[in-house]
Formats: structure tokens, C-alpha cells, sequence
């Protein structure tokens, strides 16, 4: 159900019969004070510019034309031509019982189902995950699912970073600590990031070893058997690393979404060629670069992106054209997100340019190249440890939890010690998840542990107690929200409020899915709570005066709130608990 919709429609054919050209926007939005109304149309203004008319007496006129009789109330001219429309109860009412018998609360399928690719997570294996892969993760995630919950066909594909001149030098270490037979579980590759830093070191100051390494990234890459088997070793141990992240941190990322930059190993020939073919990729002091006249700094000069370094070597730019040709060419993608860090935006702009004068990227597939901002710690500058190294992702996951655990504690309880585990652990990672999601994806935002974990405004645990305080009810009254009786009535404004929030589920989703934005999904989500407690002030429930036809019916709102948070947190990667 998508009212938004349903009244774009009626009022196109409204405008149309006032004599509106086709083509004019009809402007609906949901209103943002109940005194507008539940949704505008504000297209009468910009039509009656357009025919030199009077705004009002052609929003009269549309009105005359609109066919609402049977959702709407009211319909009222208000200000210099606004048309304010207030939805009937019973419509509301008949709506959401609908909704109450569907799998996804009224959802539709969307019309023009999709192909999308989707990029996301796509950390680099020669170190351990930090923490500027939990943003392209989470957010990449959450999209995902929303996605697939309104029908398109989703290809996850991790870009793994697991090629390139580094991993010579971590084969070459990783060889000779097999040959002292040291444990590679336990010791060698337990922590990535030491083991990094080892080589780095070797690298950096040991005799030889830099040569040595230099001389394993030409074997690896020339398909050396004992170097390939090195290198899969270390690859294998990392993916490990990052599939225990994935795990801990709820997201629907599987081995089999591994599409690693090596992936593309025998395609780079190919891309190099027809680059070149195409006299796109022109010499220039021995590497092979396109020059890109529409990313030209301010003294005309072209930007230069360089497809092959002179030695004949190839780069993630390489990589990531022909990443756009299978992804278009192959894979027919209608659509194909890329969450990165804003930092890359550059990188893709040129990776676009290119493959579309190229043709690995064809003209019906949308590239969308969607950054985020940066996390900061409480200083305002890039979030860092104590000591200002990287912060392990898997370390602040933990920590998350630790610190949910001691919030929980403080709780009565009578739950098993157990059971609160569980609970901690979904409040901690649902913490990180949802004050990550909510700000605006390309914004910077500050990270705090005290804001994220508060029982009280936007956060997961206010959203999960929300939930579990729905839950309550129900077992309070003894009923099985599985099997409801009566039907919803509205009458009281909080009734109708929450029950406008919920028929709402789907014009926010299409906001999200268009957008690549889960920040308006939980903003929805804190807004449906908020309702939901106004309206339980409000409406009484359980007590005895209730006439039963009204309890059925709030009864039945709760299941939808319950049912909608319980929705809309899934589809952020957030767990919710029947009891806190
Ligand atoms: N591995 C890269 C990084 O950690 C991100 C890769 C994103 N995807 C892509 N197609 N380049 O920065």
C-alpha cells in the first residue's frame, strides 16, 4: 500500500481533466503538521504559473476533478493554492486490516523489479576489517534487504582487496614462518594486523627480504604454483577473520558474494586492449592512462587516470573497469551500487567516464556510486584507539557488547543468565548498527558509546524496549497475536496518527531503495515508537471500561507496531527480543 501513490495518480487524471498539460508535476507530499492535512498536492501552484492562471481557482478546479471520494474526508484549498486532503478512518482502518493479513504488512511488490548489484563491505584481506568497513558494510546490508523485501533481484558482490604489490611481502613472511613451523592458527595469522606489521618491518629493514618480496609479486602474478599456494593460505585465513565480523555483526554477506578483485585477473589483457582500441588509453611516460577532459581542474588540464603503471602492472582502476563490464555486460545489471567511503569518489567518477566511452558499462545500467562520511571519534577527528592505531573492527563489536551487558545489568531482571546474553548482545550490536544508519549516510558523525546505548531517543535500544513493551502486552492480556479477533476502528487522533505511520512502511522503503539511504528508515522506525507510546497514553487497552469491539481494535494496532518494528529493524540488520 503506498497512499502517496494511489494520490499522485488521482491527482495527475485531477489535473489532467482541469486542464493541466500532461507531464506537470503534481507535487504530493506527506504533510508534515496534522493541520495540513495526512498529504498534500502542491502542483497547482507550479501548473497555474505555467498557464498564467490564479493558483487557487485552479487547485479549486483540480479539486473538482479529484476522485477521493472514497479515502478522503476532507479536501481543502489552504494558503496560495495548497490542497490540503484528509484521509478517511474507515480507509485507514480497512487498510491496515489489510495489512495485518499480509506476510509483508501491505508492502506491494514494486512494479519494475530490478537487477542490482550490489558493492559493499569490501575490505582489504591483507589486514584485518577496522572500522571503515563496519559503514560500507552495515549500510550496503540494510539496503540490500530493502531491496529484496520489494522484489528486485539483488547480487551482493564483496570486492575483496586480496591483490596487489603487498602480498608479495606477506607470502614471503608467511613462508618463512612455516619453515620455523609455527602455528599458523594459534600464532602466525591469528592477528592479521601484527602480522602485517611484521612483514612492513621485515620489509622496510631487513636485507633481502624487500627483494625477495618484489620477486614473489612477479611469481604470484606470473601463476607460480608455490606462490599461489601461499597467497590462498593467506587469503583463506583472512576471509576467515572477516566471515567471524559478518557473522557477529548480522549481515546477509556469504562466501559465495566473494567476487575479489582477483577475480578479474584474466579480464585485464581485455580491458587494457580495448582502452586502447578505442584510443582511449593513450602512453604517457611508459604507463597507460586515460585522460578524462570532463574531470578537468580549474587550469583545463584533464585528469589523469592511469589504467597500467609502466612496468606493465595493473591497478584497482583496472580492476574496477572490468568490474563494470561483467557487472553490465554479463551480470545485465539495471543498476549498480558501490558503498565507499566518500574519500573514493574521484576514483569512481573516473572508473564511470571510462567504462561508458569504453562500453563496458552500458547505457541502461545505472552506476551509482554511493559514499559515506567518516566516523569521528568523540575529538571530531577519524576514530582511533587510545594510542591512535586502527580500531579493529572485531574489537569494538566486542566491547559493544561488553558495554551492553554492564548497561543490562543494572536492570531488573528475572530472566536466565543466558537469556541476557543473548539480549546484550543484540542491544550492543543493534546499538552500533542503528547510530550508524541513522545519520545521513554521507555525513561524518561523531561515534559515542553513551548516546548509542541510551534507553531513550533515537537509538536500537529504545526501539528494541519499544518492541518488547508491544510484546508485553499481549502476554499481559493472554491473547496469541496470531490470531486475532475484530477489526481496527479509528477514533481517537493518537489512533489515527500511528495508524497513518504504519500504512507508510512502503513510500519510505522506495525513499530508502532509490536513495541508498537507510537513515529515512530509521527515522520512520523512531517516529512509529514515539506514536506508539503517545497513542498508549492515551488509548487505553486492558482496563476493564474498554468496550471489547475497542480493545480488539488497539489490540490489533499494537500487533502492526510490533509487526512493523520487528519488519523495519530486520531490514536493518537489527534483532529485537520478545523481553528485555
Ligand atoms: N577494498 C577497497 C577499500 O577497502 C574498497 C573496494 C570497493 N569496491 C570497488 N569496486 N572498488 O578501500
Amino acid at each position: 500500500m503506498n497512499i502517496k501513490q494511489i494520490l499522485v495518480e488521482k491527482a495527475i487524471a485531477a489535473m489532467n481533466a482541469a486542464g493541466v498539460p500532461e507531464g506537470s508535476n503534481p507535487a504530493v507530499t506527506q504533510s508534515t503538521r496534522a493541520q495540513f492535512g495526512d498529504y498534500q498536492i502542491n502542483g497547482a501552484m507550479g501548473a497555474a504559473k505555467a498557464l498564467k492562471m490564479n493558483p487557487r481557482e485552479l487547485a479549486q478546479k483540480i479539486i473538482d476533478n479529484l476522485d477521493v471520494a472514497d479515502i478522503a474526508a476532507t479536501v481543502e484549498i489552504a494558503g496560495p493554492g495548497f490542497i490540503n486532503i484528509h484521509l478517511k478512518p474507515e480507509f485507514l482502518a480497512s487498510s491496515l486490516m489489510n495489512a495485518e493479513k499480509d506476510a509483508k504488512l501491505g508492502v506491494s511488490e514494486h512494479g519494475n523489479a530490478q537487477k542490482v548489484v550490489v558493492d559493499f563491505s569490501s575490505p582489504n584481506l591483507a589486514k584485518e576489517m577496522h572500522v571503515g568497513h563496519l559503514r560500507s558494510t552495515i549500510i550496503g546490508d540494510a539496503v540490500v534487504r530493502a531491496l529484496e523485501f520489494r522484489g528486485d533481484t539483488v547480487v551482493r558482490q564483496n570486492h575483496m582487496g586480496d591483490w596487489g604489490t603487498q602480498f608479495g611481502m606477506l607470502i614471503a613472511h608467511l613462508e618463512d614462518l612455516l619453515n620455523q613451523g609455527i602455528d599458523l592458527e594459534k600464532v602466525a595469522l591469528a592477528d592479521l594486523e601484527t602480522f602485517y606489521r611484521d612483514a612492513k618491518k621485515r620489509f622496510d629493514d631487513e636485507e633481502g627480504f624487500a627483494d625477495k618480496a618484489r620477486d614473489y609479486v612477479v611469481k604470484l602474478q606470473g601463476g607460480d604454483e608455490h606462490c599461489a599456494k601461499l597467497w590462498q593460505l593467506f587469503i583463506d585465513t583472512s576471509v576467515k577473520h572477516s566471515e567471524e565480523v559478518y557473522a557477529k555483526l548480522n549481515v546477509t554477506l556469504k562466501r559465495e558474494d566473494i567476487k575479489a578483485e582477483s577475480a578479474y585477473n584474466d579480464a585485464l589483457v581485455g580491458v587494457i586492449e580495448t582502452l586502447k582500441a578505442k584510443g582511449l588509453a593513450v602512453e604517457d611516460q611508459g604507463a597507460q592512462v586515460v585522460f578524462l577532459e570532463e574531470l578537468a581542474n580549474k587550469d583545463g588540464e584533464p585528469s589523469a587516470f592511469i589504467v597500467q603503471k609502466s612496468g606493465g602492472g595493473f591497478l584497482y582502476a583496472t580492476t574496477d573497469l572490468a568490474a563494470c563490464d561483467y557487472r553490465s555486460n554479463q551480470l545485465n545489471a539495471d543498476r549498480i551500487l558501490i558503498f565507499v567511503d566518500a574519500r573514493q569518489s574521484l576514483h569512481f567518477s573516473q572508473v564511470e567516464l571510462t567504462a561508458r566511452k569504453a562500453g563496458f558499462l552500458r547505457d541502461a545500467t545505472s552506476y551509482e556510486f554511493c559514499p559515506f562520511g567518516t566516523m569521528m571519534g568523540d575529538d571530531g577527528k577519524p576514530f582511533k584507539t587510545r594510542t591512535g592505531g586502527t580500531v579493529k573492527l572485531a574489537d569494538l563489536l566486542d566491547e559493544a557488547i561488553s558495554r551492553a551487558t554492564d548497561k543490562l545489568a543494572a536492570r531488573e531482571s528475572d530472566l536466565s543468565e543466558e537469556a541476557r546474553a543473548e539480549i546484550a548482545r543484540k542491544v550492543g550490536i543493534g546499538a552500533v548498527k542503528y547510530a550508524d544508519l541513522s545519520k545521513h549516510r554521507t555525513s561524518d558523525y561523531i561515534f559515542n558509546w553513551d548516546t548509542m546505548l541510551s534507553f531513550e531517543g533515537a537509538t536500537a535500544p529504545y526501539l528494541q524496549y519499544a518492541y518488547t513493551r508491544v510484546r508485553s502486552i499481549f502476554r499481559k492480556a493472554g491473547v496469541d497475536s496470531a490470531n486475532l479477533a475484530g477489526n481496527v476502528e479509528i477514533n481517537e487522533p493518537q489512533e489515527k496518527a500511528l495508524a497513518l505511520k504504519l500504512l507508510q512502511l512502503e513510500e519510505v522503503l522506495d525513499l530508502m531503495i532509490s536513495e541508498a539511504t537507510p537513515h529515512v528508515l530509521c527515522g520512520y522506525l523512531y517516529e512509529l515508537a514515539s506514536l506508539y507510546m503517545s497513542f498508549y497514553e492515551a488509548c487505553p487497552i486492558l482496563k476493564e471500561d474498554v468496550a471489547q469491539s475497542v480493545r480488539e481494535s488497539r489490540l490489533l494496532l499494537c500487533n502492526l507496531v510490533a509487526k512493523t518494528l520487528a519488519t523495519g529493524l530486520d531490514l536493518l540488520g537489527i534483532e529485537v527480543m520478545e523481553q528485555m
